[in-house]
C-alpha cells in the first residue's frame, strides 16, 4: 500500500491517504511535545519504537476481543489502519494518581486509585484540552447521544482490565493511558490512534522508575532506552 497524500501532520506523527480510500498510514515521527506543545525535543528511533510497542498492543487488543483502527505493520515507522472519523474527545484511563490529578486535586502522587478513574478531555489545542463531563460533550455535540459515553467508558475499562495484569506480569505498573476512539465505517465506536509510551505511563514495578514519556516531561534523560525496554518486555525477550 503506497501514500498518496499527506493528510494531517500531527505532534508524533503524520496521516497520509492511500490508494485505498478506507486506509490511512500513520508515519510515527522522532518528535517529542509535552505540555501542550510548550516542551519539544526529538529522539532518533523514538517513532519506530512506539510503532512497533503499537502494533503489539492492538494485536493484543484484537485477540482479547477489543476492535482496534489496526491492520498492519508496513515497515519501521509506519502502520496501515482503517480511516475513521475521530471522536474529539480524550479518554484518559488511571489506576495511580500522578500528573495532571496530582497537580489540580492535590492527591499524593503514587496513591493507589480506590477504583479505576476515567475522565473526559476535549481534544481541543486552541483551548488546551480542557477537562469536561458527559454534559459538555453532548452540548458540544462530541458524539450524539449518551449510550456512545458509556461506550467509550466501558471500552476503556475493559481495555484497562485486559492490560493492567499484561503489564504487571512483565514487571511493570500501567499507572494511567490516554485512548482514542472513532467511528469505522460501519459506524461502530473502535479504538484508533496509538497506545505507546508516548501516552502510557509505566512504572517498574522493582525500582518504580518511569519507563515513558514522563522521562521527557521531567527532563531524566535515557528515553529511548525505556522505550525500548519496554518493547522488549512485551515481546519477552
Ligand atoms: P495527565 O496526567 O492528565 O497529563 P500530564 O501529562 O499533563 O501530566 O496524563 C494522563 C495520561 O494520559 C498519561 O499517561 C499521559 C496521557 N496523555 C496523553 O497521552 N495526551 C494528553 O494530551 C494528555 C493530557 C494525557
Amino acid at each position: 500500500m503506497n501514500k498518496t497524500e499527506l493528510l494531517y501532520e500531527g505532534k508524533a506523527k503524520k496521516i497520509w491517504k492511500t490508494e485505498d480510500e478506507n486506509l490511512l498510514i500513520s508515519e510515527f515521527k522522532d518528535d517529542l511535545t509535552a505540555f501542550n506543545g510548550e516542551m519539544k525535543s526529538s529522539e532518533a528511533g523514538k517513532g519506530a519504537l512506539n510503532n512497533k510497542i503499537s502494533t503489539e498492543l492492538f494485536k493484543y487488543l484484537k485477540e482479547n476481543g477489543i476492535q482496534t483502527h489496526f491492520v498492519e505493520m508496513l515497515d519501521d515507522n509506519n502502520m496501515l489502519h482503517k480511516k475513521c472519523k475521530v471522536i474529539p474527545i480524550e479518554v484518559i484511563i488511571r489506576n495511580i494518581a500522578t500528573g495532571s490529578l496530582t497537580r489540580t486535586l492535590g492527591i499524593e502522587d503514587g496513591k493507589i486509585l480506590p477504583f479505576t478513574l476515567v475522565e473526559f478531555d476535549y481534544k481541543n489545542d486552541e483551548l488546551g484540552d480542557p477537562k469536561i463531563n458527559d454534559q459538555h460533550a453532548l452540548i458540544l455535540g462530541l458524539v450524539k447521544h449518551q449510550d456512545e459515553l458509556d461506550k467509550l467508558r466501558r471500552v476503556a475499562r475493559e481495555i484497562n482490565d485486559i492490560l493492567k495484569p499484561y503489564f504487571f506480569e512483565k514487571g511493570l505498573k500501567l499507572v494511567d493511558f490516554k485512548l482514542e476512539f472513532g467511528y469505522d465505517s460501519n459506524e461502530n465506536i473502535i479504538l484508533i490512534d496509538e497506545l505507546s509510551p508516548d501516552n502510557c505511563r509505566f512504572w517498574d514495578v522493582e525500582s518504580g522508575e518511569s519507563m515513558d514519556k514522563d522521562r521527557f516531561r521531567k527532563g531524566k534523560g535515557g528515553l529511548k532506552v525505556a522505550y525500548e525496554n519496554v518493547l522488549n518486555r512485551i515481546l519477552n525477550k
